[in-house]
């Protein structure tokens, strides 16, 4: 399973990427403008920046809602650099981006997906990844894992090449579940990701391995 940040923070993304398990960057609207990123050049030269610190995939999403206005953009987000994926909601214009894009060769990240069926929309336009948020759809008491094990069930039956993308990962249980149910990708905060290495028996093995190695060597 690849393992991408969801994140606009330089240092999480610089200290997830120096564990050497980062295989990529994911961003939107809400985690630019919490790092205080604002106006179109900033946010361009933000995207520059993490490419920088990463070699991998960076989701960088459109703000457009509309068909022409996504590609305009998407052209300009692509055009950064080579690993940029264009990130697009999960709306009908959406769908004819996603289809557009992927006739070009860019790669596009499907985002806002809560159901199979939109799932299912996105792999047919050619989406290279889709991203159901798992924590949102737990948040409103539905199970987020069971939508993940519904798409995976649909893309091994046709055999989609679009790889799914679990996203809005909130704590390493789900990034573990995940992992068992055959997500592609996991993004989550680096709290996550770093709570994975967390075991109170391997504390304390090492603290006894520690000592018996300093007794032995007084
Ligand atoms: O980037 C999309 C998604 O990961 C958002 O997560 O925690 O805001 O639901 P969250």
């Amino acid at each position: 399973m690849k393992f991408f940040i969801d994140t606009a923070n330089l240092k999480d993304i610089q200290d997830a990427n120096d564990l050497g398990i980062l295989d990529g960057v994911t961003t939107n609207p809400s985690l630019m403008a919490k790092e205080g990123i604002t106006g179109q050049e900033n946010i361009l030269n933000h995207y520059r920046a993490i490419c920088k610190i990463v070699d991998g995939p960076v989701s960088a999403e459109v703000i457009s809602t509309e068909f022409h206005g996504m590609i305009e953009e998407g052209e300009k987000l692509a055009a950064l650099h080579p690993n940029i994926v264009v990130k697009i909601p999960m709306i009908l214009e959406g769908i004819k981006a996603i289809k557009y894009f992927s006739a070009k060769g860019i790669k596009t990240n499907c985002t806002l997906v809560f159901s199979a069926g939109q799932a299912l929309l996105a792999a047919k336009a050619g989406a290279t990844y889709i991203s159901p948020f798992l924590g949102r759809l737990d948040d409103v008491s539905t199970n987020g894992l069971d939508l993940i094990a519904q798409i995976r069930l649909i893309y091994d039956n046709y055999m989609f090449d679009t790889q799914i993308l679990a996203a809005s990962v909130r704590h390493p249980m789900h990034i573990i579940n995940c992992a068992e149910i055959g997500s592609d990708v996991m993004t989550g905060p680096l709290s996550a990701i770093k709570a994975l290495a967390n075991h109170p028996l391997t504390d304390l093995g090492l603290k006894q391995f520690l000592a018996d190695h300093a007794k032995g060597n007084k």
